[in-house]
């Protein structure tokens, strides 16, 4: 059996199992950020990785990839529905993101969700070695620290949460909301990405579980605190989040990606603008929006269908879920108008694409595009747009960003929008495309100089100086 010094708990290992229509199978990369950022932070660190393999009813044996020790947890298909799609991502989510879809609560939900957390522990409990560090990520784990700590009191356990936590008020909603922040006070440090929700979660540390807070000094850019537990001190910080920053600067810069970028905007007729939005497809991107402000400049003959194009790459995402089914027909139908009223045959206006597209692509659309646009309702922190500015050496392009995303908070160069406010994204859109040479490289240096000195290197290495376990160099 593996027995690992450093254990990464997550819902879903770095990589998915995905049945193929033959029948047979093979493994991919996990979407989403959680795994862009622990991924080569845990592979250096040769931990072992604890996590759905991706296919419900299934089980697979532990595995070695590479230097990483992958140990998979199974699902049943019961569970997939009621512990993943049902109270992860159908009363959480939605919660935790300021309700913009009604969060559903069912008690069978929670039972599934409590259930599936002590599998996750139990399987944590049996990896670790003495001592070891635990950290447990997200949403779909919150009871996990507190299981683990009874089955395993000589770990160090640490708990980050990559989506935003909400305000009080809402989280006041929850039936089981005792219990969560009670799982979360398991570990001895609890992170979030901004102090905002740090201090959300001290007050209901306090007003549910009867917790005192005190000041401390956690985190980087807050004054959070700690919460004495029994004997146990528990400390909660704000630990904003980014990705390998010189590695994808580096990518940019190599002659294949910039031939490759040089190609796309050749494939799509040389415009002379192009837009680009990446996201998996959820309705808290806010996908809806730019392809309605698209729409209304072109209605307006601000910006013209043979000269402005916009790429759209939506992953598909819980695709199960109604809100998703609902939000992909939704854009589908945007893309569709949008095509059909201002495109011509073998020139669309937007070409939108519902499959993912792998790094070296994708780095090759951040090096083609002229403006990013980033419009979520709500967002943890959001990748796309640090991994867009990262890819930028030449200090071209522009980038348009939700106010309403983690990552506001740093890049306050970029041209920052209320995606409620349709006219300010139009505006903004505009501002974008059209901004001249010299003042798209002052902001694009100033973004630029953040993303590159606060990579996720530095993140980890803060979480686990405060967590007790500072890394080697
Ligand atoms: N991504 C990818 N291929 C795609 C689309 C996205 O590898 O076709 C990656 C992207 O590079 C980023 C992550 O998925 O690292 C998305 O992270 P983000 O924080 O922006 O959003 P999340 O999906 O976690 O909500
Ligand atoms: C977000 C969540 C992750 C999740 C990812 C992909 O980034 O914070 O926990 O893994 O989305 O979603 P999925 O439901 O496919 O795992």
């Amino acid at each position: 059996p593996i027995r690992a010094d450093f254990v990464v708990v997550a819902n879903r290992l770095p990589v998915d199992l995905e049945r193929m229509e033959d029948g047979t199978q093979r493994w991919r990369h996990s979407p989403g950020g959680l795994v862009t950022a622990l991924e080569p932070f845990l592979r250096a660190r040769r931990g072992a990785w604890v996590g759905w393999p991706g296919i419900a009813d299934f089980e697979v044996e532990p595995f070695a990839d590479d230097d990483l020790q992958l140990y998979p947890v199974p699902l049943s298909a019961e569970e997939f529905a009621e512990y993943y799609e049902g109270f992860s991502n159908a009363t959480l989510w939605p919660l935790y993101h300021d309700v913009v879809v009604a969060p559903e609560f069912h008690r069978g939900w929670w039972n599934s969700y409590r259930r599936v957390n002590r599998r996750f522990a139990e399987a944590a409990a049996e990896v670790s070695a003495e001592g070891a560090t635990v950290w447990v990520q997200d949403y779909q784990l919150q009871l996990v620290p507190a299981m683990l700590r009874e089955l395993r009191p000589d770990l160090r356990i640490g708990f980050f949460l990559h989506i935003p936590f909400p305000p009080v008020e809402l989280f006041m909603q929850l039936p089981w909301r005792t219990e969560i922040v009670r799982g979360l006070l398991g570990a001895d440090l609890v992170g979030f990405h901004r102090p905002g929700g740090a201090q959300n979660f001290l007050w209901l540390a306090r007003r549910l579980a009867g917790f005192e807070p005190s000041r401390g000094q956690v985190g980087v850019r807050s004054r959070p605190g700690v919460v004495q537990v029994g004997d146990r001190t528990v400390r909660v910080g704000a630990f904003p989040i980014s990705i390998a920053s010189a590695e994808m600067d580096k990518l940019a810069r190599t002659k294949e990606i910039q031939k490759r970028a040089k190609e796309i905007r050749a494939e799509m007729g040389n415009p002379s603008r192009i837009m680009l939005g990446v996201d998996r497809l959820d309705y808290t991107k806010g996908i809806d929006v730019r392809l309605r402000a698209m729409h209304e400049l072109l209605d307006e003959g601000q910006i013209q269908a043979d000269d402005v194009k916009l790429i759209q790459i939506a992953t598909p995402s819980r695709e199960r879920i109604e809100h998703y089914k609902q939000m992909r027909e939704d854009i589908e139908r945007a893309v569709g108008r949008i095509n059909g009223e201002f495109g011509r045959v073998g020139h669309p206006p937007v070409h939108y694409q519902h499959h993912s597209v792998d790094k070296k692509e994708l780095v090759a659309f951040y090096a083609a595009a002229d403006a990013m646009i980033v419009t979520p309702v709500r967002d943890g922190m959001n990748l796309v747009c640090k991994e867009y500015v990262a890819c930028r050496p030449d200090l071209g392009g522009a980038l348009v960003l939700s106010e309403f995303a983690g990552a506001a908070a740093e890049l306050t160069s970029a041209f920052l929008v209320n995606p409620h406010n349709l006219d300010g994204v139009k505006d903004a859109m505009l501002a974008a495309l059209n901004i001249d040479e010299a003042e798209g490289r002052r902001r694009m240096r100033a973004l630029r100089r953040q993303v590159l000195t606060h990579d996720v290197d530095r993140w980890a290495r803060s979480f686990l100086e405060a967590l007790g376990t500072p890394l080697a160099d």
